[in-house]
């Protein structure tokens, strides 16, 4: 397994329409193993493939237990070729997101609260994922990267958006309002 880059807001492969899973081989488990481990070292909640060059409808997606201990969704590690949503319901809700994409800064967006989705594992068998709150807000973040959206494009008030500026010496970081929506690195 192996650590992959990251690319960033900026690069035009963030922006592509991504293509569906069509061989679930031995590359694909790769590349699903090495995302897992990208996410997990860079501290993430969920990455999808178009954030490491590859244009393919893959995520993956984890709510580590230790910093989500209140939350009984926490603790599974989803792997999802080919992600739909196949139903929304309840309100829609506002929640910080951001993104490993777009480094440093966080923004409110507004996401349905619950959501069904379905796609394949990494075997091809088919798999349905219910979730709610902050793990459907993960999902409907991860989907939307597979077809070139970005939370920023669902914030059009910047009061909404904000920077984060860590300071080197106590390491102590703080939020600073923004004046324009980032559109590139
Ligand atoms: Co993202």
């Amino acid at each position: 397994m192996a650590v992959l880059d990251i690319i960033r807001l900026g690069d035009p492969r963030l922006r592509i329409k991504s293509t569906p899973i069509r061989r679930f081989d031995t590359r694909l488990a790769r590349l699903a193993a090495d995302m897992v481990e990208t996410m997990r070292d860079s501290q993430g909640v969920g990455l999808a493939a178009p954030q490491v060059g590859i244009g393919e409808r893959l995520i993956v997606v984890e709510m580590r237990k230790e910093d989500f201990e209140d939350d009984p969704q926490a603790g599974k590690l989803y792997v999802v070729a080919n992600p739909e949503i196949v139903r929304d319901r309840g309100d829609k809700i506002v929640g910080d997101e951001g993104c490993l994409s777009i480094p440093g800064y966080v923004g409110e967006v507004e996401r349905t609260e619950q959501v069904t989705i379905k796609g394949f594992d990494i075997n091809g068998k088919p798999i349905r994922v219910k979730a709610y709150d902050y793990l459907a807000r993960i999902f409907l973040h991860e989907i939307d990267h597979l077809d070139g959206v970005l939370f920023i494009d669902h914030i059009t008030d910047l009061t909404r958006l904000r920077r984060l500026v860590r300071d080197p010496e106590s390491d102590e970081v703080t939020e600073e309002p923004v004046a324009a929506i980032p559109t590139r690195a």
